[in-house]
């Protein structure tokens, strides 16, 4: 572990006891060093909060989670043409006697860090849940409706570990249909890959793009202390493959909250948590709207001249929020065996401005990429933000390891508060999904 960092973690705080101004930035996150966790992100806050007093405005609107998403969801339905559609974001978890579609041995592309029940996570109370929205019904994932829809083209996902954890929870849902043929490897840890669903020739694939513009990763050279985002370029990795992408979901955010040096038109435009560096903190929210700026933007100015460039649905999933309780490193860090009930768990700050971000820029660039493209380019939020801040209880936690107590309780284990379990509360992401591309045909 490293002696510079200040192992203090994100708490969460009741609604009562919640500050009452949080006119914090991102300048209070730092992260703990990645080779750590294999996990590929760790966010967790400074011991001293910087206030930053610029331009964040003074907020003091209860944290409480209606109000905070009724926020958003005006600002959807202002913009919004397509009006009687269900608000997915908004509803419950319910008791559910289902349980999974999967499991770790009947789905063979589960990541292991993931791979709870097989690491011999005891408890499996939180295998049964279903979403609930409140004006409608979510139905329960049918692969074959996916595949059928999905049928001679390529959805991809292009992002961090969570869109990797996203792609591998539909992976599982839809291997209960038909097995998926792993067509395309490249990279390390499996960063990019390609599957074909050979009865419906359909492609699924995944991107490791954390920023979704150019970026150099701190880890690509020793003693690079930041990470370097280019924030008007959009990333390569994807860009040029986006001709032959037919739908594209975007999932980024716990990535922004690393130390980084921003460049803009070449020039430094500041950097976050940067002590040792003469450049100005300019925090990250700013930053992660100007990369979904230019991500939407390089989208949306496809050529729609010609008739044959064909449609397109790109989606952005939204932050979903970590759900650390006490040191990341001890025993009990996610402990939750069930979700939170309505009004129990406010949401953080930070989660919320990173999902309003999101959700802002994807209904800025929607109206404008309907209009270039002749209604062919629609652009979506698959707002989850709350969905996952009512799930403390899917996360592998001490199980990213395989039986981690087996030897008996330590004080000192590593855990894994924000990637989810699988099957776990992520296959809902999918199940959603599934109904936006379905509105979308
Ligand atoms: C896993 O799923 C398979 C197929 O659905 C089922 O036969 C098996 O019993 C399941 N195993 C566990 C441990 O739930
Ligand atoms: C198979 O799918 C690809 C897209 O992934 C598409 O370009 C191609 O035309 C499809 N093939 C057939 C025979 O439809
Ligand atoms: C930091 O930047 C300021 C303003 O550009 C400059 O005056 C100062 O000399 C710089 N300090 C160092 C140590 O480079």
């Amino acid at each position: 572990m490293g002696t510079t960092n200040h192992h203090h973690h994100h708490h969460h705080h009741q609604p009562t006891t919640f500050p009452i101004k949080k006119l914090i930035t991102g300048a209070l996150y730092t992260l703990l060093p990645l080779a750590l966790l294999h996990v590929y992100l760790f966010p967790i806050s400074l011991k001293q909060p910087k206030l930053i007093t610029s331009t964040q405005s003074q907020k003091t609107s209860s944290p409480s989670i209606p109000s905070s998403l009724a926020a958003g969801e005006g600002v959807e339905h202002r913009h919004s043409p397509r009006s009687p559609r269900c608000d997915y974001s908004d509803g419950r978890w319910v008791p559910d006697s289902r349980g999974p579609r999967y499991n770790g041995t009947s789905c063979s592309t589960i990541k292991d860090g993931q791979n709870c029940m097989a690491h011999g996570r005891p408890d499996t109370g939180y295998l049964y849940w279903r979403w609930q929205p409140n004006h409608c019904q979510l139905p329960a994932f049918d692969p074959v409706s996916f595949l059928h829809l999905i049928q001679n083209k390529h959805l991809a996902f292009v992002g961090d570990s969570m869109a990797r954890n996203q792609l591998e929870s539909l992976l599982c849902l839809l291997s209960a249909a038909s097995p998926p043929e792993l067509v395309y490897r490249d990279g390390q840890e499996n960063k990019f890959r390609r599957w074909v669903f050979h009865g419906y020739n359909a492609t699924v694939s995944i991107f490791w793009c954390p920023f979704l513009v150019k970026g150099i990763e701190k880890s690509a050279a020793p003693g690079l202390n930041h990470n370097k985002l280019y924030l008007d370029s959009a990333d390569d990795r994807w860009a040029s493959e986006l001709d032959r992408m037919d739908m594209v979901v975007f999932s980024v955010g716990h990535w922004f909250l690393h130390p980084a040096i921003y460049y803009e038109n070449e020039l430094v435009l500041g950097c976050h948590h940067c002590p040792e560096l003469n450049h100005t903190e300019i925090g990250f929210f700013d930053v992660f709207r100007k990369a979904f700026k230019t991500t939407l933007k390089v989208v949306s100015s496809q050529d729609w001249s010609s008739p044959a460039s064909s449609e397109k649905l790109v989606v952005v999933t939204t932050f979903s929020p970590a759900h650390f309780e006490g040191e990341w490193d001890k025993f009990g860090a996610c402990p939750k065996k069930k979700p939170y009930k309505e009004g129990e768990k406010g949401m953080e700050y930070m989660d919320a401005e990173m999902r309003k971000i999101e959700v802002e820029e994807v209904e800025a660039a929607a109206s404008k990429g309907a209009a270039k493209s002749g209604g062919r380019l629609r652009i979506e939020a698959l707002d989850v933000t709350k969905l996952a801040l009512l799930r403390p209880d899917g996360h592998p936690g001490p199980y990213m390891y395989p039986n981690p107590f087996a030897d008996g309780i330590k004080e000192k284990v590593q855990n894994d508060c924000v990637h989810w379990c699988l099957p776990g509360p992520i296959d809902t992401w999918n199940e959603i999904l599934l109904e936006m591309i379905k509105r979308w045909k």
